[in-house]
């Protein structure tokens, strides 16, 4: 079972570069992201005040969250609630650090994204988060942090979320980096981990370096 480890800042590119890998290779794709996302969408669901770190925590005792590795058709679900487009609303990308700081929290999504990802029945799983490289996945074969620099990261965002303006999107991506930095370092990369800057090099480009790291590090 192969995993690819891939962490980065928000408007990396991540999530898009991850899922192109894994269908290139016929692997999982794995967004982390997403799991405290469907958290966050559930907390607010039920009224609960995000910074009261017990209440948070106590609903992971039966937090129905499920996601479809399938890279290309991301599926996420909280119970029977279909939440794929839901946890993508700006209000959710603006709460969701709040419950990504609460280390009860992040445990449990440490927990399940190793499980996820060896029951996935796919023959490896690019996964892609904030702590994939350094916490969840420190052992796995290929470990990557995809970087761009700041402005490139925000053109990107603010391409991505039509009528957005570029000073709304620069205060809202500097304030998640900084906000996400403070539990793990995703912009430093831990000893053993390839650095890929995909701010001057196109997509595609990107794609490919990644899968052809993954190829000579996992003999594939
Ligand atoms: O990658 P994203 O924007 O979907 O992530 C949503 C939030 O979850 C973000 O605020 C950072 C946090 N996160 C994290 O702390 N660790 C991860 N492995 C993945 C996401």
């Amino acid at each position: 079972m192969i995993v690819v480890a891939i962490d980065g800042p928000a408007g990396s590119g991540k999530s898009s570069v991850a899922r192109a890998v894994a269908a290139q290779l016929g692997f999982g794709f794995l967004d982390t992201g997403a799991a405290y996302r469907a958290l966050t969408w559930w907390a607010l669901d039920r009224g609960i005040d995000l910074s009261d770190e017990d209440a948070i925590a106590a609903l992971l005792d039966a937090f129905p969250y499920s996601i479809s590795l399938d890279p290309v058709s991301e599926r996420v679900a909280v119970g029977e609630v279909d939440v794929t487009a839901k946890i993508r609303d700006p209000l959710i990308s603006l709460a969701v650090s709040a419950v990504a700081q609460n280390l009860r929290v992040r445990e449990w999504m440490k927990d399940s994204a190793r499980r996820l990802a060896t029951t996935s029945g796919f023959p490896g799983v690019v996964a892609e988060g904030r702590d994939m490289t350094t916490v969840v996945f420190p052992d796995s074969s290929t470990r990557i942090l995809l970087t761009a620099r700041e402005e490139v990261r925000i053109v990107r965002r603010a391409s991505e979320l039509a009528g957005r303006d570029l000073a709304e999107t620069t205060a809202s991506v500097r304030e998640r980096d900084a906000k996400d930095s403070n539990i793990v370092d995703f912009f430093t990369a831990a000893p053993g981990v390839t650095v890929v800057d995909s701010s001057d090099i196109n997509f595609s480009d990107t794609v490919s370096a990644i899968v052809d790291i993954v190829r000579a590090e996992s003999d594939l």
